[in-house]
């Protein structure tokens, strides 16, 4: 885990409720996810990492609370303090030859680097993206750009198909060996209940220190209890406990 201080260079809207923030630092940052501390709290928010080079990192966030909405007003050039190296992530080694992504919503961002490493291994990507409407579509472009292929879904059918993603995926029926899904509860359970075979599912639990020190956002698994922020976010299907 490393503290580090981060330039805000791009604080924008990209879809509803949806920013891109992209944060202004030295070297390529490690760990699925970052945690950062927005002025004025005293709990660091976590966030996965969508992307990262070497000037920094890129996030999607969404404007759900307090802290979210504060950072949406943050303008370019506001120093953050970030907490980078957390987690566990999607372990692209699980798959062989051809992986299945799926993701609901902004469970999208921390796929997009998983997507890129597989690719670099040249393996086959294929995406299932799910969102409630078309508004609310994210990285459908970097998919396409990136991925063999790419499918959508919309609940009120404005884009793709029309249902869950649960209902793209059976319209596409993907070869895969591994799957990898990032999203509501809901949708995990529902997704890893279809697909057979390996796959892993990112988790989401309010954090405390973020870093497997306060247990706070510990977890029952089929293993025992586990801390999401150290031991996950990623965990295997069958040691979920639904
Ligand atoms: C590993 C991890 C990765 C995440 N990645 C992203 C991401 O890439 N983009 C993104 O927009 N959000 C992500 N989240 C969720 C994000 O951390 C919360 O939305 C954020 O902390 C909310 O802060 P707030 O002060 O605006 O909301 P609060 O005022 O604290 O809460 C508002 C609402 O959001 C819910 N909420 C708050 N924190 C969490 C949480 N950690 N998990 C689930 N629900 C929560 C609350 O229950 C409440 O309903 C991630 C969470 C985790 C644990
Ligand atoms: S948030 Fe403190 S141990 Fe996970």
């Amino acid at each position: 885990m490393k503290k580090q201080i981060y330039t805000i260079a791009e604080n924008r809207l990209i879809a509803a409720d949806t920013y891109k923030l992209v944060l202004a630092g030295e070297g390529q940052v490690d760990g699925e996810f970052v945690h950062i501390d927005i002025p004025g709290y005293y709990l660091r928010r976590p966030f996965s990492v969508c992307d990262t080079d070497a000037n920094g990192l890129t996030l999607l966030y969404k404007t759900v609370g307090e802290g979210t909405r504060k950072l949406a007003a943050l303008p370019e050039g506001t120093e953050l303090s970030v907490l980078t190296g957390l987690g566990r992530g999607f372990d692209e080694h699980a798959c062989r030859k051809k992986a299945l992504l799926v993701g609901g919503g902004l469970g999208a961002a921390p796929l997009y680097p998983l997507a890129k490493r597989l690719k670099a291994q040249g393996k086959d990507v294929t995406v299932v993206l799910g969102f409630n409407r078309e508004e609310e579509i994210v990285l459908e472009r970097e998919f396409k750009a990136l991925c063999n292929t790419v499918s959508l879904s919309t609940l009120d059918g404005s884009a793709g198909i029309k249902g869950f993603v649960t209902d793209a995926i059976k319209a596409l029926q993907p070869e895969y060996d591994c799957f990898y899904t990032c999203g509501p509860m809901v949708m995990m359970k529902a997704v890893c209940q279809l697909l057979k075979g390996p796959g892993e599912a990112s988790l989401e639990e309010r954090m405390g220190c973020g870093a497997g020190f306060c247990y706070g956002c510990s977890i029952r698994t089929a293993g025992g209890p586990r801390r999401v922020c150290k031991d996950g976010p990623v965990f295997k299907k069958e040691d979920i406990l639904w």
